[in-house]
């Protein structure tokens, strides 16, 4: 029986994924594996029987991945299972500012008298535009931006995208119809709307900043639904004193954003529907039965994808080992194996960055034990060692 802990409220229907052999507890000091949605992870402390995370939405910045990969607790998140609902989202960002519906709101909440008379005389000071015809520049086309690209291109938008890291995958789901340029500044020139869906690293927090606001059209459009930090806010009010932005809409307000009329802030709301919940935890709970039962390690931020897939009902055992990238780890493990006279029927081993990821799916009839094997492998450079049957 694996013990998962949730911290935050997670979806109940996407924890119904997990099987019979899991049970939920409350103590994450106890758990194998833990489901969290935007809960800080940074201060926790991890026991040696966590092995895995699995982050119920994109973004990451909440835990602490390279202590975790340190650790041997592999990092999951679920990409593409809330994109839907944070695409529904930025759509109707684009639309809150192009009609001035915030503003339009709050002036309607305060009529009281002659209600109809009053809103045909005062409606003209919030007509707006139409985000038809209008350019989009998308930067980052994950699975969000590609989405996003995709719908304001079926709204009769014109639509360029960035992403110098544009996966397969996202190439393919683009429609054809909308160009990717590799230039940011090109984008920024030519865009009335720029949205962000990338998730932020070291390299690019602050990415947009004077520099940036410089290119951009002027009264242009900045939405932010990825993470705050991708903006430097000091640029930010700036651009919208100057003019050079009409509005910066956000997921992610605080006490210096709120109030300010330029300023449409919804409170991290992207990812909260009742689908992408559901989608989220159960991505998340498939990602960590796949690992914590056959070794499998798919969507992981801190960890390669390795995959031998089912556990194969002929061999003696599989060895699930996470360790460091280093020269001749392999050699040594394939070799340890050979003296112990066992065969290897499968195996597979990935790298990425400073970690890899090893699955030998062995034959013979031993009764194979994880301690038998921690002791043989105890060498520099292994991180975990699983035997899994
Ligand atoms: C995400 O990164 O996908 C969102 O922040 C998810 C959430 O709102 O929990």
């Amino acid at each position: 029986m694996y013990k998962i802990a949730t911290l935050n409220k997670i979806s109940p229907k996407g924890l119904r994924t997990l099987t019979d052999n899991y049970q939920i507890i409350d103590n994450p000091d106890e758990a194998d594996g833990i489901i969290v949605r935007s809960a800080d992870m940074h201060e926790m402390s991890f026991s040696k029987d966590l092995k895995a995370i699995a982050r119920a939405g994109a973004g990451v910045n909440n835990i602490p991945i390279e202590r975790c990969a340190d650790q041997g607790i592999v990092v999951f998140n679920s990409p593409g299972a809330n994109a839907n609902a944070v695409k529904e989202l930025v759509i109707t960002g684009m639309l809150m500012a192009s009609r001035h519906v915030p503003e339009a709101l709050k002036w309607t909440g305060t009529l009281k008298e002659d209600v109809k008379k009053t809103v045909e005389k005062g409606k003209s000071q919030f007509a707006g535009n139409e985000i038809h015809g209008k350019t989009l520049g998308v930067i980052g086309l994950g699975a969000i931006g590609v989405l996003v690209a995709n719908a304001a291109r079926n709204l009769g938008m014109k639509v360029t995208g960035y992403d110098p890291y544009i996966s397969l995958k996202s190439a393919h789901e683009l429609s054809n119809k909308i160009p990717v340029t590799e230039d940011l500044g090109e984008l920024l020139e030519t865009s009335d709307y720029v949205t962000i869906h990338v998730p932020v690293t070291d390299q690019n927090k602050g990415m947009m900043d004077s520099r940036r606001f410089d290119q951009m059209k002027d009264g242009a459009v900045l939405l932010n639904y990825a993470r705050d930090t991708l903006v430097n806010e000091d640029a930010l009010l700036e651009a919208l004193e100057s003019g050079k932005l009409s509005y910066y809409l956000t997921d992610f307000p605080n006490s210096t954003l709120i109030g300010h009329d330029k300023i449409i802030a919804t409170p991290h709301l992207g990812a909260s529907t009742g689908e992408a919940e559901d989608n989220c935890a159960e991505m998340a709970s498939e990602e960590l039965m796949d690992y914590l039962e056959k070794g499998n390690i798919i969507n992981s931020v801190n960890y390669p994808n390795c995959s031998l897939g089912e556990l194969d009902p002929d061999a003696n055992a599989r060895i699930a080992i996470l360790n460091r990238n280093i020269p001749s780890i392999l050699g040594k493990i394939t070799g340890i194996l050979a003296d112990l006279d066992i065969n290897i029927r499968n195996m597979t081993n990935t790298s990425r960055g400073g970690y890899a990821c090893t699955l030998i799916d062995i034959d013979g009839d031993e009764n194979v034990s994880a301690e038998e094997f921690l002791e043989t492998m105890d060498f520099e450079g292994i991180v975990s060692i699983r035997i899994l049957k």
